[in-house]
């Protein structure tokens, strides 16, 4: 027997409700209850490498007007194009967390994900972190400021590295310190890395590294700093769409 055309049609009507958002099977999430506020736990500003995860989660927070958590706020999850996010909505936690993964999209960059959830009026508040997805020369960046650079430009010690940064006379910036570095122009970066601070009028306590650097491996340091810089870095000459 022939099926029925429009009982199939039909059929293939109800089973896509929903479609556009999710799958058919996972109902919308009702909110259990509602807060005013979004914090980020952890998991903000984490460099990856192109299409892939970011290693930690990122974890967020719903706080009520006390600052307390909120469970079973509902959070939904945006970002652009390319970037995943597992789940794009979520119910806070016993401890009014949410924990989301991220999948970077293929293109190096700076992508902010922007998390939203309602108070008791349905009025939206949200929240925008950002990940920064390192294409191969930003990868080799990352490496160098690993070797080379962190242990006096990152202020805070890790397990693999005590910083050096309280033991200097002059402090040097941290890499995402948009509001400095990006005023140094190409020039300036690769002057002050090559030669070290004299060469820029600055202390010698920053070294040269022109013996220790080749010029491809500046070069990657500089995509480095350009792409983790907050606010971001906007190369000079190109037009940035508005939000
Ligand atoms: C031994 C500690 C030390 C190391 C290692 C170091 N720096 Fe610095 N750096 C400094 C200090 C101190 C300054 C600040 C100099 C000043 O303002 O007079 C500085 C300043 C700079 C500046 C100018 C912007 C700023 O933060 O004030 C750049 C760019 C820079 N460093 C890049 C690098 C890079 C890239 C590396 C790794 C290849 C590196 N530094 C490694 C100590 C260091």
């Amino acid at each position: 027997m022939k099926a029925n055309p429009w009982i199939t049609g039909m059929l293939a009507v109800t089973a896509c409700t929903g479609c556009m958002h999710q799958k058919a099977s996972a109902p919308a999430l009702k909110a259990k209850a509602t807060g005013t506020a979004i914090v980020v736990v952890s998991g903000d500003k984490q460099l990856g490498g192109i299409g892939a995860r970011l290693s930690q989660p990122l974890v967020l927070q719903v706080n009520d007007d006390q600052g307390n958590a909120v469970t079973g706020a509902k959070v939904d999850l945006t970002g652009p194009r390319g970037v995943v996010l597992d789940p794009a909505e979520v119910l806070t936690d016993d401890n009014g967390q949410a924990t989301i993964k991220v999948t970077l999209s293929g293109i190096p960059g700076r992508y902010e994900v922007t998390a939203s959830s309602q108070d008791a009026h349905g009025k939206p508040f949200t929240l925008s972190v950002a990940e920064f997805a390192a294409g191969y020369q930003q990868e080799v960046g990352y490496e160098v400021n690993e070797k080379y650079c962190s242990r006096c430009h990152n202020p805070d010690s890790t397990v693999e590295q005590v910083s050096n940064y309280d033991n200097l006379a002059v402090k040097p910036h941290a890499f995402t310190s948009g509001d400095i570095y990006n005023k140094l122009s190409e020039s300036d970066l690769s002057n002050i890395i090559e030669h070290g601070g004299p060469a820029m009028n600055r202390s010698a306590l920053m070294p040269p590294y022109e013996w220790t650097l080749n010029k491809a491996e500046i070069q990657a340091m500089i995509a480095y700093i350009r792409l983790v810089s907050d606010p971001p870095y906007m190369a000079p000459g190109v037009v940035y769409g508005k939000h």
